[in-house]
This record gives structure tokens, sequence and C-alpha cells, in this order.
């Protein structure tokens, strides 16, 4: 059975990496609506492994006898000025879940939970893979500017991205 205060603070990550999902595909929608596909493709992706990420925890809290409590889910936001912006979002959100991670893996250390550890050690190696991708991501948008070459170019690049499991 899973320490009561270990329960609360994961069902929180639960709730954080569906808000995530959400947030993501609100980003798609913004995508699609200004046509670049590519990018939408992208965020569409993105959500779908935040969702994949609240399942791990989910099925995690459920095999350890812990109770799930679904929260409510704030609705995304769709308006944005440019994509740049866009993952300057998605970049805040990483690093907020990352801090999150962090702070979940501190709590199993101090209840000396040694398979909470393990399940977390995951989460903390992913984390350090979404940051890079989003970083490099930023560093291309800012290099390209106002130039549409290069965002048609990004955009076919992003549009590549496959679903993990097709991977
Ligand atoms: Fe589930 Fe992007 O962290």
């Amino acid at each position: 059975m899973i320490h009561e205060e270990l329960e609360a603070a994961i069902n929180e990550q639960i709730n954080q990496e569906l808000t995530a999902s959400y947030n993501y595909l609100g980003m798609s929608t913004y995508f699609d609506v200004e046509n670049l596909d590519g990018f939408a493709n992208w965020m569409m992706m993105q959500s779908d492994e935040e969702k994949v990420h609240a399942m791990r925890l989910l099925q995690y809290l459920q095999d350890r006898g812990g109770k799930v409590v679904l929260n409510t889910i704030p609705s995304p936001e769709t308006g944005y000025s440019n994509p740049l912006q866009v993952f300057k979002k998605a970049l805040d959100t990483e690093i907020e879940n990352t801090r999150s991670i962090n702070k979940l893996y501190e709590l199993a250390l101090k209840l000396n939970d040694h398979a909470t550890k393990s399940h977390l050690q995951w989460f903390l190696d992913e984390q350090v893979e979404e940051e890079k991708s989003i970083e490099d991501i930023i560093a291309l948008l800012d290099r390209i500017g106002d130039d549409s070459a290069g965002l048609l170019y990004l955009n076919d690049k992003l549009g590549s991205r496959k679903a993990e499991a097709e991977a």
C-alpha cells in the first residue's frame, strides 16, 4: 500500500500530465488554424505522449493499491501570436513539469519508497529529452525569424514526427 502523501502527490502529477496533454492539444489546434500542419502534427504527438505519461502514473498508482482521483482540467489556451510564443509556453510547461517530477522523487526518497523512485527514474530521463527537443525547436525558430521559407522547412520537418509506438 502506498503512503497517502505519495498517493496525493501522484494524483497531482497525473492531473499535471493531463493538463499538459490538453494544453498541447490547444496548441495543435492553433497551428491547424494557421495552416501549419507539421507543427500541428508535432503538438498532437506531444499531447498524446503526455496522456501516456498520465496513464503510466495512473496504472502505477493502481498497482500500488492507491486511489486515483481525476481532478478538473482547465480549458487550454488556443490564441497565440506566433510559433515562437507557442514553443516558449511549451518550454515553460516542461520546466514546470520537471520541477514537479523532482519534487515527487524527493518525496519518494524521504519516505523510502524505492519502487516509486524506480518508477520515476523513467520520467526524470524523459524530461531531459522533452526539454531538449523543445529548446532545439526554439533555437531554430529564433534563427528563422520572419523568413517564411525557413518556417515552411521546419513545418515539413515537424510533420514527420510519429507516435512513439510507430517511431
Ligand atoms: Fe510528461 Fe512533457 O512531461
